[in-house]
């Protein structure tokens, strides 16, 4: 199979879906590699690298679609990407299609097949290609809320540990999983009082048992949500419906509770944030303002750290990567069911029912589609 790596033309996206030590393991199965030049630059991989692991380096990204059957990315086909998707086409990458008809009607015209990383999903429930992005994220909006809450960045000028004698900041945390853990894991090491929300009493019982003395487990229903986001000097957004829309938890409205100055990072801005007033942001413009209250939004923020996210992103997802270049997407996916379901479309159908039911189209079960 020719498996093809382009440069990432997101704003400030720095990070590359393939390392050389993957390309070189796929060389080695007998596939071709074809890579964009300066594709991994950003992430401190020279392109004489992949050059030495046996991979060709194109000069454009449109050789690079061209060429290729399989093209694996770290975000999701952005508008000028669009005319590159083919039907014969197999797009492996973050896509995140709730958050955005606009993309999933253009990848349902383009014909191709694509398996969003995002919606792989274990038996256990587990998402194996999105954790590892969420732990980068997580750990990264305790560092942010604590950049912004700072006077100069127009925050409450608040430290997040604050001193023997001065109480420190309350972190609220909505939603335990992968993000809201190494956020509270984060802010609770920093000395903060932290308070995590959710719905599942499994989870909270688990964090229970993990998390510091300094962290509070609550179970996440509108009245709790009201009394912490009143004392919250940093809410983090952690919260998923997997495949779905993230359900509004805090309105418009709810923002007057919080103190002036306070900070939201909605980590769950890509699938449509948690906060009614969320609405994504760049690393060149990060954060605005909304009844007082800076809203951080930004979308890729592992983008900020490719050195790091690189590594962990590929490392997760070299695995299904192979498997699907060694066998191709129907035998790989009739083979391991947590491929299956990433699958999002296939041609002109729709196998993602989250999806399905965020923009009121028509649902096929990959099932159906794998026979
Ligand atoms: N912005 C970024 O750069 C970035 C990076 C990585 C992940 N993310 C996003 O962060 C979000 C969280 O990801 P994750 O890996 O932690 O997911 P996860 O599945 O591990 O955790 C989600 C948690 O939300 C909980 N939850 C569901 N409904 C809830 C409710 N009403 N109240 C409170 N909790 C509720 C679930 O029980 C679960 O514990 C996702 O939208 C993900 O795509 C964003």
């Amino acid at each position: 199979m020719i498996v093809g790596v382009p440069k990432e033309i997101k704003t400030a996206e720095n990070r590359v879906a393939m390392i050389p030590a993957g390309a070189e393991q796929l060389v080695a199965h007998g596939h071709k590699v074809l890579v964009q030049k300066g594709a991994g630059i950003g992430s401190g991989f020279e392109d004489e690298a992949y050059k030495a692991a046996g991979a060709t380096v194109m000069a454009s990204a449109d050789e690079v679609w061209a060429e290729s059957d399989m093209m694996v990315k770290v975000k999701e086909p952005i508008a000028e990407e669009y005319p590159r998707v083919k039907p014969d086409h197999v797009v492996f990458t973050y896509f995140h299609y709730a958050a955005d008809e606009t993309l999933t009607r253009a990848m349902l015209k383009s014909g191709a097949v694509t398996i969003a990383y995002e919606t792989v999903q274990l038996e256990t429930g587990e998402l194996p290609l999105l954790t590892p992005m969420s732990e980068v994220a997580g750990r990264m909006a305790v560092q942010e809320g604590a950049k912004y809450l700072e006077k100069t960045f127009g925050g409450r000028g608040i430290l997040l540990g604050g001193v023997p004698g001065v109480p420190s900041a309350e972190v609220v945390v909505l939603g335990g999983g992968v993000v809201g853990t190494h956020a509270a894991k984060m802010a609770a090491g920093l000395g903060a009082r932290v308070i995590i929300l959710d719905v599942s009493l499994d989870r909270l019982r688990y964090l229970d048992d993990v998390m510091p003395a300094n962290v509070e487990l609550v179970y996440s229903n509108r009245v709790n949500i009201l009394e912490a986001i009143e004392r919250a000097d940093l809410l983090v957004g952690a919260v998923l419906l997997p495949g779905a829309k993230a359900p509004h938890l805090v309105s418009k409205e709810d923002l007057k509770l919080m103190k002036d100055g306070a900070v939201i990072v909605d980590v769950a801005v890509d699938q449509g944030g948690c906060v009614e007033t969320v609405r994504p942001t760049t690393h060149e413009d990060p954060t605005y303002v909304v009844e007082g209250v800076i809203h951080y939004c930004v979308a890729n923020m592992p983008g900020a750290v490719p050195r790091t996210s690189t590594l962990a992103l590929a490392n997760a997802t070299f695995a299904y990567a192979l498997k699907l270049a060694d066998n191709g997407w129907q035998k790989a996916c009739r083979e391991d069911h947590a491929l299956a379901l990433g699958v999002n479309t296939v041609g002109e159908k729709l196998t993602c029912l989250g999806v399905a039911e965020a923009f009121g189209l028509d649902y096929t079960p990959i099932e159906v589609v794998l026979g």
